[in-house]
């Protein structure tokens, strides 16, 4: 893969007011590439997620180092900024997708909101909300129902065609499957794959699943104790792993992990 470098992590550091939590000496996403975070419980996958996105100040944390998102740095950016970066070039993909809309509101009137945020007249508003929908696979009709009146698989696949709307390069997604069953799993899956293909969209997938991540990712980042463990090709990851913490990732799997397009049911990507 020779696309070039779209975020780049160096020496960073995050604390919330103790001993840091993350130590990343190094870790790099190129366009289109979809890179896998995993580690066990509190190794610090969602703090790398949030980080990148620049939300972690908002929990108090103080991030020290370099973050470099299509060659523009992070850490230390007015928040002003990275309100805009965030909806334009990255977005979050939740681990609970009804968090993201308002219980209150047809889904569309968020998504709508958050096109014009982003400096879309009310007609491109909704031709590219529908269009996103079209591209998530639901009908258009499904942005005037409320969030109780969709599936977690359909309400998740919503909230990814509104970061397609927005035309993000990077994704930054949290569990989004794990609220979800098999099935909507290898949907949200194979849409992800769909927008790389269509949009050269990258991501960046945080999550404990290793045979997941295997499926979906051309890489895989293991953390531990909030350092990279190891950081390899997918495959190569999970045939041959190196380091303890992944071994017992693949050992506590509920089921054999394989590589890219492999053991998950038929493989998620190619679904
Ligand atoms: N807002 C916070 N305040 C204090 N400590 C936090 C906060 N968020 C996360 N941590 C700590 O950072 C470490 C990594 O957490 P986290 O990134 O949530 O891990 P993971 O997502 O891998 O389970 C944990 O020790 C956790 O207690
Ligand atoms: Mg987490």
């Amino acid at each position: 893969m020779n696309d070039a470098p779209l975020l780049e992590l160096r020496d960073v550091t995050v604390d919330f007011g103790a001993e840091p939590v993350l130590r990343i000496g190094e870790l790099v996403l190129r366009e289109r590439e979809f890179l896998g975070v995993a580690g066990e419980s509190g190794a610090g996958k969602t703090t790398t997620g949030l980080t990148v996105l620049g939300l972690t100040r908002h929990a108090g944390a103080r991030v020290t180092g370099s973050i470099r998102l299509a060659g523009e740095e992070l850490v230390g950016m007015p928040e002003r900024r990275l309100r805009r970066l965030r909806g334009s070039v990255m977005a979050l993909v939740p681990q609970n997708p009804a968090a993201a809309f308002s219980p209150v509101l047809p889904v569309g009137t968020t998504v709508l909101r958050a096109l014009r945020l982003h400096g879309c007249t009310r007609a491109q508003a909704r031709l590219r909300a529908a269009a996103g929908m079209e591209r998530a696979g639901l009908p258009a009709a499904y942005l005037s129902r409320f969030p109780h009146q969709l599936s977690g698989g359909q309400l998740q696949r919503t909230a990814i065609a509104l970061a397609s709307a927005l035309g993000v390069r990077l994704l930054v997604a949290d569990e989004p499957t794990s609220s979800l069953d098999v099935t909507a799993q290898a949907r949200i899956c194979a849409l992800l794959a769909e927008l790389r293909a269509a949009h050269g969209t990258a991501l960046l997938f945080v999550s404990h699943d290793l045979a997941l991540l295997a499926g979906l990712c051309d890489r895989i980042a293991v953390l531990h104790g909030g350092r990279v463990a190891e950081d390899r090709p997918a495959a190569d990851l999970v045939t041959a792993p190196r380091a303890a913490c992944t071994r017992r990732l693949l050992a506590a799997a509920p089921r054999p992990v394989t590589g890219p397009g492999g053991g998950r049911d038929g493989g998620a990507a190619g679904a």
